[in-house]
Formats: structure tokens, C-alpha cells, sequence
């Protein structure tokens, strides 16, 4: 720890466990270091399960923002009454920043340093090919599913159904569809060991007109559908009558999204990427994906769309939302869960049917308490308001982005992606700067 605690201030932490990379603990206290101890006094029967700090800082009054951050992030609590929260890099970034912009903050006692891996690092690190010349035992590998349980949100049929078909059917006309973290289907007649994006491309390739189908299983994952930690590659050719199926596993492959063969079949093979990629790996994975100029229709963090190192995507018009919103998914032990989640894609919507939420009207016209100015004098909306005649930047938050605001000439302000407002020195909720163009 950077100093010397004193036992009359007050903290903010953010606390997470070796093993669960997926979650994190956001809480107060009064003395750091013997929290740290009783969660690892919990933890304890695992030596390598240990907590740490990613974040301290100290704070005037703990229990007020400890409310606010409930209260901020109440859609990223894991149980609505634990102080357990999702993690991933991106939510530690947003978390922490609003920690440090908040009116309470007073100083910061520890900052994790991000070990940001880029993705040609990765490619680097990915050259070594078995497990063996990786130096990795089997037992590491069941180390490391224990380490992604947090990703392992799987999408029901009925939500995947839902969203893809409200695009029109001639996108699939022959093309590659690739799910590339997904289990494809390994025994026909179970289907409950097949991912659902899998299954809805194999129920309907003949509508479709589907030319093939590729899934790639990652080997790191838990093993829901008994695959054992080997990835492969699962490849559907579709004829008039059927499917041609092959099934590969090259040796040192592990099927994740990030491989080389992985990139190889993205670049060379795809054409529309097709999935619900995992939570905590979103960063690289829109990255990868967006650079490579494939079509795609993903699911992912619902406030991805105000999330600082993603509006980039959407001010370059890279990417924009899908149709629907998604809140529940399963679980490895087949349990209901909820993450809010929103479609995202890079295919034309026509007459997108949210948009008709938008209530485009005068300034005048919007209701009082829809309309606020923050202490900089900025517009701040409400309620899916947005005002038609004010020329002057102005801030909305996610509904309005995910309802189509940019497709009815507003745009992202340039160079203001990281936009929290203050009023009367309270720190509210983060926005999105935007303009009538
Ligand atoms: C949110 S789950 C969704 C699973 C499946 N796509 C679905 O929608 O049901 C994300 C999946 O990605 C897998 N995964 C984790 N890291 C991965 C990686 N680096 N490459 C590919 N898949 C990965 C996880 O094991 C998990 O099964």
C-alpha cells in the first residue's frame, strides 16, 4: 500500500479474488488492510485464490458514495444486495472513474496497473502451440475455466430467434456465417449441448440460404457442453438436402477468438460474425472484429454505447445498435441469470422500430424535469427528449443512442468521450455528448 493507513479515514475499494476474474468486490471500510485480510480469511482454503486491491482510494464520506455507486451501477451488481459486482478491464475503467470524479473523493491509495494486452501481443504470445510446449498440465486448464466462470453467460434461443429475424433474410443469402465462441453441435439429437446461435443457423440455413457455418470452441471455457479443453473447429457446408460437417482440432489450438487459425477463418472465411462474445474479453473482441470489416450482429454490454473506449466505434459509424435489448441469459449450472445486454451490429436497419421512442420536439416543448443544464451549462435530456432545434452540444444517455438518436442527423461530439455531469456538485449518471448536425 502506497502509505500508512490512519484509522479515522474512510475508503473506497475495489477488491477481487486471483480466480474470479469475471467479479469484483466494490466496498468501505476503515481499515484497508484488515478487509483485504478477511477476505482472504474467507478465500482461505486456496492459496492461489487470494484477494488484492485493484483500487483504494480515500473518500469523505464512504457510506454516502458507497450509496451512489449502488445506485450507478445497480445494473452491474451480481446480487442485488451483495456489494459483488461484474467485472471486466472496461467496468474497472468506468468504475474508477466515477470514484475519482465523484464530489467525495479525496485521494487515491491504489491503483492497480492494467496489463493491457494488445492484440498483436496476443498473436505473438498465441505462436506456441500445445499445452505441453506451453508448459500447461491439464489441472492449469481447469484452473483457467475457473477463471472465465464469469463469462459464461449462455443466450437463450428465443432472444437469438427474437433479434435475427428482424433483419431482412437476403443478408445471409450464401455467406459464411462464423460463431467464433461457440460450441457447435456434437450430438444431434441433444440439442441442450448445442449453442443456441448454432442452432438457430442449423434450424434455419435452408430459409436462410445459408452457404456455412462455422463455430470454433474455446478450450478455457467451463465445459458446460462436456467438450473436454480442446478447441476446435466445427465447419457446416450446406447442400440443397443438408449439411456436409467437418470437425477439427488442430493441434495447440484452443479455439479462442484471438488464435491465429481463429483470425485466419475471420479474415479469409466469414462473412458475418454471428455471437455473444465473452464479457470480460469485450474490449479486444470488438477491436479484432471491427477491424477486420466483417458484417456482424453481437451481443454485448448494454452501456458499451457511452463506455469511453467504445463510443469511438459508434462516432466513426462502425458499428450501432441492433433491435433489442437482452437481460437474461443461462447459466453453467443452467440457472437463470440477468446482465443487461443490447444487440450490436453493422447492418443497415431499416425504419429502425425503436426510433419511434424518440420525441424529437423544440426545446421549449421538452417538460421541465426532462430538461436540466449541468453546473458547465450544459443541456442535459431526459426521458428520450431530444430537442430539434438547439444547435449547442447537449447530453443523452443510453436509450436514446440505442433508439437510433445518431440516424436522425445528431452526431457524437468530437474528442468528449469521457462525460460526466456534476449538478450543484453531485455527480450524476454518464452521458454522451451530442449535436444536431
Ligand atoms: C457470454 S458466453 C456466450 C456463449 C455463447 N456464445 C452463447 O451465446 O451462448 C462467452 C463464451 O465465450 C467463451 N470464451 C471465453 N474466452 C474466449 C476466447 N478468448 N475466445 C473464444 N471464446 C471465449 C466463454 O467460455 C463463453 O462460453
Amino acid at each position: 500500500m502506497k502509505k500508512i493507513e490512519n484509522k479515522n479515514k474512510q475508503y473506497i475499494y475495489i477488491a477481487q479474488a486471483a480466480k474470479e476474474v469475471g467479479r469484483c468486490k466494490i466496498g468501505k471500510t476503515k481499515n484497508l488492510e484488515s478487509r483485504l485480510k478477511k477476505y482472504n480469511s474467507m478465500t482461505g482454503k486456496s492459496k492461489e485464490n487470494i484477494y488484492q486491491y485493484l483500487f483504494a482510494c480515500e473518500v469523505a464520506d464512504m457510506s454516502q458514495l458507497e450509496n451512489d455507486i449502488t445506485e450507478e451501477f445497480r445494473l452491474f451488481r451480481e446480487q442485488k444486495n451483495k456489494e459483488i459486482y461484474f467485472y471486466s478491464d472496461d467496468l474497472l475503467d468506468v468504475f474508477v472513474n466515477f470514484i475519482k470524479s465523484h464530489k467525495l473523493f479525496v485521494e487515491e491509495i491504489i491503483q492497480k496497473k492494467e496489463e493491457k494486452i494488445t492484440v498483436k501481443e496476443v498473436i505473438v504470445k498465441r505462436v506456441t502451440p500445445s499445452l505441453k510446449e506451453r508448459g500447461l498440465t491439464h489441472q492449469d486448464m481447469l484452473g483457467i475455466s475457473q477463471k472465465v466462470k464469469n463469462d459464461e453467460f449462455y443466450t437463450r434461443y428465443d432472444d437469438i430467434e427474437k433479434e435475427l429475424s428482424m433483419y431482412d433474410k437476403s443478408i445471409w443469402k450464401n455467406k459464411t456465417v462464423f460463431c467464433n465462441c461457440d460450441d457447435a453441435v456434437d450430438d444431434k439429437k441433444n440439442e441442450r449441448k448445442t449453442s443456441n446461435f448454432a442452432l438457430y443457423f442449423l434450424r434455419n440455413f435452408k430459409e436462410l440460404k445459408l452457404k456455412k457455418l462455422i463455430c470454433t470452441h474455446y478450450s478455457g471455457g467451463i465445459d458446460l457442453f462436456n467438450q473436454r479443453t480442446k478447441g476446435y473447429v466445427h465447419t457446416f457446408i450446406f447442400t440443397k438436402d443438408g449439411f456436409e460437417e467437418l470437425r477439427e482440432t488442430p493441434p495447440g489450438y484452443d479455439g479462442s477468438f484471438d488464435h491465429p487459425l481463429s483470425l485466419k477463418i475471420l479474415k479469409e472465411d466469414a462473412d458475418i460474425v454471428c455471437t455473444n462474445p465473452p464479457f470480460s474479453r469485450a474490449r479486444d473482441f470488438w477491436k479484432i472484429l471491427i477491424d477486420s470489416g466483417k458484417k456482424f450482429i453481437i451481443l454485448s454490454i448494454f452501456t458499451n454505447i457511452v463506455t469511453p473506449v467504445f463510443i469511438p466505434y459508434f462516432k466513426k459509424n462502425q458499428v450501432w445498435a441492433g433491435h433489442n435489448r437482452v437481460d437474461n441469459f443461462i447459466n453453467h449450472k443452467r440457472e437463470l441469470v440477468s446482465m443487461p445486454t443490447h444487440w450490436y451490429t453493422n447492418i443497415p436497419i431499416k425504419d429502425r422500430p425503436k426510433s419511434k421512442n424518440l420525441k424529437i420536439i423544440s426545446l421549449k416543448e421538452i417538460p421541465e424535469k426532462y430538461k436540466k443544464y449541468d453546473d458547465s451549462k450544459i443541456l442535459l435530456v431526459d426521458n428520450c427528449y431530444i430537442p430539434s432545434d438547439y444547435k449547442k452540444p447537449f447530453a443523452v444517455s443510453v436509450n436514446p443512442l440505442l433508439n437510433g438518436v445518431l440516424e436522425k442527423g445528431y452526431k457524437i461530439l468530437e474528442n468528449n468521450e469521457d462525460y460526466i455531469p456534476h449538478i450543484n456538485g453531485k455527480q450524476k449518471f454518464r452521458r454522451v455528448l451530442i449535436q444536431k448536425i
